[in-house]
Formats: structure tokens, sequence, C-alpha cells
């Protein structure tokens, strides 16, 4: 039905996904906005003629309403929208496609028609009477509602209910520029949030009207627009971790094909837009859409990066100025990196400097956030390298389609064998290993070794890694060794003359963007006897707490190892996991399921053994999965066989563990979840250094007190660590409880009494 294969159905509306708020975008939305290209030029004809050549969803843009009636709710524009938005809404439908609508948080929108702003209720049910599925939600003439995040979350937050009350799941993308810290809340009320001022279709160029460009600024109160593809990649690039499924972060609409870059550039936008899991909303005129254009747009081994079921955003791994300037000023090199399903990694070099380059990148950097200084296994693997534009689709065959009328153009997708995504998503694309999503194989590298290629100015190299060591420990690789590409060493088509950069402080930019706990926050407080009393009494309720744990099976939670990816990197002193007790049961573990994987897929993949009492995932507090679960079978007998047949095979793309249910295991908490928690069992001989790598990967702790004997001047073996809010304290203890260091494994509780805050520091 569609060519435009970037749009592939967005946010699905099934039932029963997981999600974190509303089932919606558990990959990033894909769609077409008319913004960017045609403002408010919008009409019924212009709709339907673009939603012809689409699959995805429709989103129009400001300047559909004709003000509102004495009743309260909006009417349409009849001119530009005559049979009623009902119907436009109907026919986007009946193509198979979604159907987006625009309104603003404020008395206005941006173009000045009426505002949403304390007509949420109304609004939201005129949304849903009309069938939208979609509403992009603008910040214009607010009011003066903003300025602190409260404030602002709450003006949104409004229509969110609204939306929600109205019983029709429509995805919530919020666009208010990043003001307010919105990456810090969206994902409570949205489905996606603005990170920076509007795009411009320029790749570096600095603009006055984009005053905001350092995301750590608190003055940044007026994000502003003419943003270029650069400064919303910096904006964002120290959180590009709050993007997960169900919310993500919204680099703004895509400018590919409107003109103001080099196709190089516009390479570099889409690729970069993708890797970040930003919402791929295009903003250009489809009907004059250019055939350059139209293959930048429908390359699917990039679109699977931006749809890959992990939904992890690459990371910036590297980022260098010294190089030379371009015409604006501009000159910096940067590499990305991230995870992606089935343990293949994604690498991208961004050359945003005045001269070609040739960018070189060691296993070591490209894993970094697996294990600092080469400690990831990764490194002593080796890769496979895949170029992700290498089999760009053919000018020629694009120029087809666009001339082509639209019963043609199955044929000539079925001619040039192009992935076609509403037959085979892109998961099962993933899971099938599906040969059009993987690129083409452009070499490899050794373990400990390096990826290095040569990059235009104001271009992008893009990589898929995967390892061929076929450890599959970790990783399940079984599932994309049908690849049978021709081994093809393309000699390289860039670049004249080159430069090498050297990798001096890889690192240096991930603790900046981390901030870590440095060694500053850490105080010894020195417990006087009211404080032991009460810090003591907290040490025997988790005593108590272990015992009861230790009396009664408990499922193995939380064993980093078979959850696969561990943020925790492992380093000498620190065991990812405590020794367990195994005992043979009718009960089973099942560790490293792919997030997706439900209670119910898990109960049908091993109801072949018997009779199931009951299949669960774990979920986290937002219920979201951790990556195991469990099954009862009516015998141990059934589960044994279970173990026997299903131990270490791939089940939904990832090897699984499976073993008995283990005795002993983390122990539970007892007290209810507060902003602090006690850390028991620490070793004596634990040094700063050793806590500050504990604390490393732990966010938003504020301090850690480590009590001392005021006599000894001796550790006595438990700290207290403050967070910022409850939530992280979740996190906090997830990450820590059973961390096994020195031979001890952490125990870790809430922290219920104020008193045990320590009375002195040194
Ligand atoms: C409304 O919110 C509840 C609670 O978050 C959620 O379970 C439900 O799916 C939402 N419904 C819609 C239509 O968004
Ligand atoms: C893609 O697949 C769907 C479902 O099989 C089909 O209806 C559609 O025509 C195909 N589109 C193209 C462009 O081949
Ligand atoms: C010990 O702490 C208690 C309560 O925090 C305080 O009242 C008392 O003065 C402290 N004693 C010493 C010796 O510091
Ligand atoms: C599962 O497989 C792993 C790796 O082969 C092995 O170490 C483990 O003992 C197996 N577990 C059981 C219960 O067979």
């Amino acid at each position: 039905m569609a060519f435009i294969q970037v749009i592939a159905v967005a946010g699905a509306l099934l039932p029963g996904v997981l999600a974190v708020n509303n089932g919606l975008a558990r990959t990033p939305q894909m769609g077409w906005n008319n913004w960017n290209s045609l403002g408010c030029d919008v009409s019924e004809s212009l709709l339907l003629d673009t939603a012809q050549m689409l699959v995805g969803s429709v989103v129009l843009d400001d300047c559909w309403s004709d003000g509102r009636g004495s009743d309260g709710y909006l009417k349409v524009d009849m001119k530009r929208f005559p049979s009623g938005m009902e119907s436009v809404s109907q026919n986007i439908h009946d193509l198979g496609l979604l159907y987006g609508m625009y309104s603003s948080a404020g008395e206005m929108t941006c173009a000045r028609y009426a505002g949403s702003l304390d007509w949420e209720e109304q609004d939201a049910k005129s949304f849903a009477s009309w069938g939208v599925d979609y509403l992009k939600y603008d910040n214009c003439y607010h009011m003066g509602r903003f300025g602190t995040p409260l404030v602002t979350f709450n003006r949104y937050k409004a229509m969110w209910d609204a939306l929600n009350s109205t019983g029709r799941p429509i995805l919530y993308s919020l666009c208010n520029w990043g003001e307010d810290y919105s990456h810090t809340w969206g994902m409570s009320i949205s489905n996606s949030w603005r990170v920076s001022g509007d795009i411009y279709d320029s790749f570096t160029r600095p603009d006055d009207l984009c005053a905001c460009t350092d995301a750590a600024s608190p003055h940044c109160i007026a994000p502003g627009s003419h943003c270029s593809v650069i400064s919303i990649l910096n904006r964002v690039a120290p959180y590009v971790d709050r993007g997960q499924p169900g919310g993500w972060n919204d680099l703004d609409m895509l400018e590919v094909g409107n003109g103001g870059m080099t196709d190089d550039e516009y390479v570099a936008h889409f690729s970069l837009w993708a890797a970040l899991k930003s919402p791929l909303l295009m903003g250009n005129d489809i009907r004059t859409l250019s055939a350059s254009a139209l293959t930048i747009l429908n390359n699917p081994a990039v679109i699977a990066i931006n749809q890959d079921p992990e939904g992890r955003s690459v990371s910036r791994v590297r980022r260098s100025f010294d190089v030379a300037k371009d015409k604006y000023g501009v000159g910096e090199m940067q590499i990305w990196s991230g995870p992606l399903f089935g343990g293949d990694q994604v690498v991208l070099f961004l050359n945003a400097a005045g001269e070609d380059l040739e960018i070189s990148s060691p296993l070591e950097e490209i894993f970094v956030h697996d294990g600092a200084e080469g400690s990831a296994p990764q490194c002593q693997e080796k890769w496979d390298v895949y170029d992700l534009w290498a089999n760009r689709m053919d000018n020629a065959v694009a120029q087809k389609l666009l001339d082509a009328p639209k019963d043609k153009y199955e044929s000539i997708f079925k001619e040039a064998n192009w992935y076609n995504s509403t037959e085979t998503s892109y998961k099962e694309g993933l899971k099938k290993g599906d040969e059009r999503l993987m690129g083409k194989k452009i070499g490899s590298i050794k373990p400990g070794g390096s990826l290095t290629a040569k990059v235009k100015k104001h271009s992008l190299a893009m990589f898929r890694l995967k390892s061929t060591s076929g450890s599959g420990k970790r990783y399940s690789l079984q599932l994309f060794r049908r690849s049978v590409f021709r081994a093809v060493s393309s000699p390289s088509t860039f670049i004249t003359k080159s430069r090498s950069i050297q990798s001096s402080t890889p690192f240096a930019l991930r603790s900046r963007a981390q901030a870590p706990v440095t060694s500053s926050v850490f105080r010894r407080a020195y417990a006087n006897s009211s404080d032991v009393d009460s810090a003591d009494k907290e040490h025997k309720s988790v005593e108590s707490a272990i015992d009861a744990a230790e009396s009664a099976p408990v499922y193995a939670f939380g064993n980093t190892e078979s959850q696969g990816r561990s943020s925790a990197p492992r380093s000498r002193g620190f065991a990812a996991t405590a020794p367990r007790i195994v005992t043979p049961s009718p009960g089973i573990y099942i560790g490293n399921l792919l997030f997706d994987v439900t209670d119910a897929d898990l109960a049908k993949g091993f109801e072949k053994f018997g009779e199931i009492k009951k299949a669960a995932i774990a979920t986290d507090a937002r219920g979201l999965s951790k990556g195991f679960g469990y099954v009862d079978f009516e015998t141990q007998e059934q589960a044994a066989a279970a173990i026997e047949a299903m131990n270490e095979t791939v089940f939904e793309g990832r090897r699984i563990m499976v073993n008995y249910v283990v005795r002993g295991g983390r122990p539970t908490t007892q007290n209810p979840p507060s902003k602090t928690l006690f850390i028991g069992n620490l070793a004596f001989e634990m040094s700063d250094a050793d806590l500050n790598k504990l604390f490393r990967d732990i966010r938003n702790v504020i301090d850690v007190r480590v009590a001392i004997d005021r006599r000894t001047g001796q550790p006595r073996g438990f700290a207290h660590a403050d967070f910022v809010d409850v939530e992280s304290a979740v996190k906090g203890l997830e990450q820590l409880q059973g961390k096994e260091i020195y031979g001890r494994a952490l125990r870790c509780d809430y922290s219920v009494s104020t008193r045990t805050r320590g009375s002195a520091t040194s």
C-alpha cells in the first residue's frame, strides 16, 4: 500500500503490550507532519493525498480550527476541511494509518488559533470523538504558567488526564521545547517530549534564535527555534537514556528533503535521530519528495535501529574539538555507541568538522558502558562490521516509485526485493535475521581491536557490529548466523585527504555526563551511642529478613549475570552474584528474557513440559519487565525436563538461562521504601575508592555516610545513602542488594529512622 517505509505503524494499538503508561509507543513513533514544509497551508486534500503514500501516522499540525463555539467545544475550519474532521480521520484510518492532531497548552496555539489550556476535557473529548490517535501538544501562549518543572508538569498533565479519561488510547506527544527540564518528568505523563527549540534546515549553523544549546544551563527559559542538527544533538547528549519503551526524547521533526542540507548531512541527521531513538516524523512535502530524499527515509537497515526491540538510545563515547572548523566556526567529531537486539552494537562516527577525517575507535571505547577500561567482555570478542548505508536504495528505483501510480508500488518493491515493514515488523525481521535489515558486511574487528573508517566532512558513518566469537553466553547470536552475505570488501567509497584522531581520554566524557559521586560526597559519620542503637536495630531487621528469606524458597531475582547486559561494570573485588543453594523443586527460574516477553508468552513456551500452575515475569515498580521470570509446574520431573530442554536455548531471540528456583537468593526488604538506604554487611577493608566504584552507576545519590566507630576509628560495617527521591532509592536498592564485595554480600533495606543521620562528619 505504501512505499515510504519510515512510517511503520507506530505505537500500534495492541492491547496487553507492556507499557509505561498508556500502552503506546513501545518503539518511537513514526509518521509525517505538515509543519516544517507547509506550515499553515493545510487542507483535507493535502492530508488525503499524502496519506495515499504512507503507512503509519499522519499528523495535522496547527491552523485547523475556527475558534471555540459557545458550547465550549472547538470548531473545525470547514473551508479547509469541508467534510469534517471525523471524515478525514475515517479516510486516513481506511488507508491503514493513524491520525494525529495538534493543539497547545496555552490560550492560543502558536499560529494564534484557540488553544486548549483550561479546556482540556472538552478538547480531549473532541479529539476522541473524531477518532484521533495522536496528539501533538505545543507550548505557546501558556499565560505565564511555566518556570518551574512542577508548574509545567501540571499544565501538561491536565491534558494527559483528559485524554486518559476519554478511554481512547491517544499517543501524547509533548512539544514544550525542553522547557523546565521536560526530560526529567515527561516519562510520567507522555509518550514523547521535545528536548530543544524547533529544528531548522541546517546541519551546524549556530543561530541566536536557538538560545539554549547547553543542556545543563538553568537559565534556559526560552529555548527558541532555528536549532541546527548538531545543536540539538549536543543538547540531548547528557540525557539520552531518559528515552525508553513507552516514552522518548523527541529531537523534533526530520528536515530530510527540505533542501537546506547536503545529501550527506541529511544522511547524518536521519541516522542520528534513528539511533538516539527519537520519534521519526517526516516534515517534508511528500507530494514533491525527491528520489534522493526517499532513499534516505526508506533505508530499512537504519529504521531497524530506531525500531529495535531493546529500545535503548546510543550514547556518546567520545567528543573531540581537535579538528578543523567549518565555515560557521563549528568543528567537532563525535563517536556514539549503543546496544541492539541480539547482542549487536551500533556505532556512529560523526564528522561535523571542516575537513575529512579518519576516525578510529577501539572496542574498549565502543563498549565502555559495559565495563570501564576494557573490562567489558565484548572487548575480547571478534566482531563483523556491517555498513548500514551501503545498501541504500538505488535512485532509479526511488524515481520509479515516485513516478508510479499507487497500485504499482507493490510490484516495484518486490522487484527491488525491498523490505516491507507492513508485511514483516522490524521486530520479526530482526528475530529472523533478515539480511535487508543488516546492511552490508565490510570487514571485521579482532578481539581488542579497533573500528576505523574514513568519514568525509559533514557526514556520518554508521555500523552494526555482530559478534562472531560464538561465546553465546550473554548474547543470542545464533539468530544471526544465517547471514550469507557475499564477502564484500568494499574499497572505501569515502575520502581523499584524511587525518587520524587519537583517543587520549575516551572516558572523560562519560564521567562528565554521568556526574559520578565523588569521594567528597562520602562522609564518615561518627556514630554516637544513640545513632548506633537505631542503626543496629535496622541491621537486625535486615538480618531477620534474610532469615525469613532463607527459610522459604525465593526466586533468584536480580541475577545480573543472567539478565544479560547489566549496566554495572564488573571489576576487581565486585562479584555480580552471591552464592546460592540450588535444590530441585517444581519451580524454575528463567533468566535473560527479552523485555517484551509476557506471562502468557512464558506459559506458552513452557507448556509442553507439563501443566503450568503459574508463569510470571518479574517486574519493577512501574510494571516493566526485569528480564527474568519463573514458572511453577505440578511436579519436579516436569521442571527437570524443562531445564534439560530449555537451558541455554534461544527463546524469542535471546539465549535464556533455566534453572531451579534458588533458595537463599537476595535478601528481601522489610521496611517500606524511603529516600534513605541502609547498606549493611560492608567489608571492613573497603576503601573510599571501593565506595566510589560501588556508587559509580547509582544515580541521584545526595549523600553517603559510612559509620565509623568513635573509639576505634574503624568502620562499623554499614552505611546510609540518601537519595533525591524514593524512586531513586528503590533503583539504588535494586542495584546494590546482594552485590558481593571482598567476599561479603551487601544487605540493603530502606531506612526507617531519620535519626540515623550522622551526627558528625570528618
Ligand atoms: C489510563 O491510565 C491508566 C493508568 O495509567 C492506564 O492503565 C490506562 O491504559 C489508560 N487508558 C488510556 C485510554 O490511556
Ligand atoms: C507491504 O505488505 C502489505 C501486507 O502484505 C501489502 O498490503 C502492501 O501492498 C505491501 N506494500 C508494498 C509497497 O509492497
Ligand atoms: C548523640 O546524638 C544525639 C541525637 O542525635 C544527641 O542528642 C547527642 O547530643 C549526641 N551525643 C554526642 C556525644 O554527640
Ligand atoms: C545451564 O547451562 C549452563 C551453561 O551450559 C550450565 O552452566 C548450567 O549448569 C546449566 N544449568 C542446569 C540446571 O543444567
